[in-house]
C-alpha cells in the first residue's frame, strides 16, 4: 500500500461491516456490530471516516466532537496494512478536521499496555493527562493522551 493511494470519505451504513472486520482483527475486547450501528445511526455527535486504497477499507477512525473538544474514539488499521503510515495519515485527518472547525482540543484514550498506539500519538504531538485506573473491562488501566491545536499551523493534509 502505498500513502498517496489512500482517499478518505465519511463512513457509509454500507462500510460497517468492514468496520467491524478490522475491529475485530484489531482488538481483544472487540466493539459488536451493534453498538457501531447504534453509534453510527443515533450519536448526533458521532462522526465515521473509513481510508480506502482501490475501493478497498484499510482503516477507520471513529470521533465525537463534544462541545469545543474532537474525541477519538477509535482508531484502527487492517493488520496487513499497518507500518505504511496510514494510522498517521488518519491521526493527521483527525487533528485537521478539528483545525478546521476550530476545535481547540483533541484527546483520546489507550491501553496501558498498547505502546505501539501510544508511539504513535507522542509522535503527533498528543501528551499523557490522565491515568484511568481500571478503565477497560478486563481491569486495565488506561491512559488519556490530548493535543491542544494550534490555529497558526497549516492544515497538514
Ligand atoms: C495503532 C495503529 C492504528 C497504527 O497504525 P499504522 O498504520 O501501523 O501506523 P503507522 O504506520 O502510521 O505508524 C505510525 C507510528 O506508530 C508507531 N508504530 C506503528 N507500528 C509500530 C510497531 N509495530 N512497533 C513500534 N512502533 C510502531 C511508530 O512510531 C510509527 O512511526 P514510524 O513509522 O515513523 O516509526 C495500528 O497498529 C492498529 O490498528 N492497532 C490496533 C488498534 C489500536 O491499537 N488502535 C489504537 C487504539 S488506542
Amino acid at each position: 500500500m502505498n500513502i498517496d493511494e489512500i482517499k478518505i470519505s465519511k463512513a457509509t451504513s454500507r462500510d460497517i461491516g468492514r468496520i467491524v472486520e478490522i475491529e475485530e482483527s484489531s482488538y481483544k475486547d472487540p466493539w459488536p456490530r451493534e453498538v457501531f450501528m447504534v453509534d453510527y445511526l443515533f450519536n448526533n455527535s458521532a462522526e465515521y471516516f473509513v481510508a480506502k486504497v482501490k475501493s478497498k477499507i484499510v482503516s477507520f477512525i471513529g470521533i465525537w466532537i463534544e462541545e469545543a473538544e474532537l474525541h477519538i474514539i477509535n482508531l484502527a488499521v487492517d493488520p496487513e496494512n499497518r507500518r505504511n503510515g496510514c494510522g498517521r495519515f488518519m491521526l493527521s485527518f483527525a487533528i485537521d478536521l478539528a483545525k478546521r472547525r476550530r476545535i481547540k482540543q483533541v484527546y483520546l484514550e489507550a491501553r496501558k499496555s498498547n505502546d505501539i498506539a501510544q508511539k504513535l500519538y507522542f509522535s503527533c504531538g498528543f501528551e499523557p493527562i490522565e491515568e484511568l485506573k481500571e478503565y477497560y473491562q478486563d481491569g486495565e488501566d488506561g491512559i488519556r493522551m490530548s493535543k491542544i491545536i494550534s490555529m497558526d499551523e497549516e492544515p497538514n493534509i
